[in-house]
């Protein structure tokens, strides 16, 4: 049984993710989405209680995919999930160098967990949570970019703040 944790912030989870969970769960017996909470990072948007609502809305239908919050290091987490394998999706070249860097110190760290890059398909590869946050703060639109739920929360979310 091959076990694989794909960790993030999902502030919030965008279609981008969502392609690389659904392709990944055809791949490994079990998928952990790992949300990492750090409570010293307070520029999320989404409290991690909200983080992981709306992930677990948007893969109830994937049954062997969980979602579980961490802190502190991942590699740890990992370890006591005795899951081997960390996922991560690359969009572009630009991805590389840190992610490379990141996936280096942790086999470091732990030598028996590997990192896999998965490439992500094409048309989310400018897309991220943080462009998503932009737009749909000044009132865009985000209906393609994320998952209906999700869409919705930042809606009330920006009616809240603003
Ligand atoms: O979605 P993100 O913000 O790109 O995800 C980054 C994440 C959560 C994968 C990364 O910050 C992480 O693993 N943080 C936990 C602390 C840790 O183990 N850091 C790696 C050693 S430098």
């Amino acid at each position: 049984m091959l076990t694989a944790i794909y960790p993030g912030s999902f502030d919030p989870v965008t279609n981008g993710h969502l392609d690389i969970i659904s392709r990944a769960s055809q791949i490994f017996d079990t998928l952990i989405v790992g949300i990492l909470e750090n409570p010293q990072k307070k520029e999320y948007l989404f409290t991690v209680d909200e983080r992981e609502a709306m992930l677990r809305e948007v893969v109830k239908g994937i049954s062997n995919v969980t979602v579980e919050v961490f802190n502190g290091l991942l590699v740890r987490f990992a370890r006591q999930k005795k899951c081997r394998v960390i996922l991560r999706g690359l969009r572009a070249i630009s991805d590389y160098e840190y992610e490379t860097q990141i996936a280096i110190t942790n086999r470091k760290m732990s030598p028996e967990v590997e990192t896999f890059f998965l490439p992500t398909s094409t048309e989310f590869s400018y897309l991220n949570s943080t462009v998503v946050k932009e737009i749909a703060r000044f009132g865009g639109s985000v209906r393609c970019l994320v998952p209906e739920i999700v869409e919705r929360r930042l809606r009330e979310k920006f009616q809240t703040i603003s």
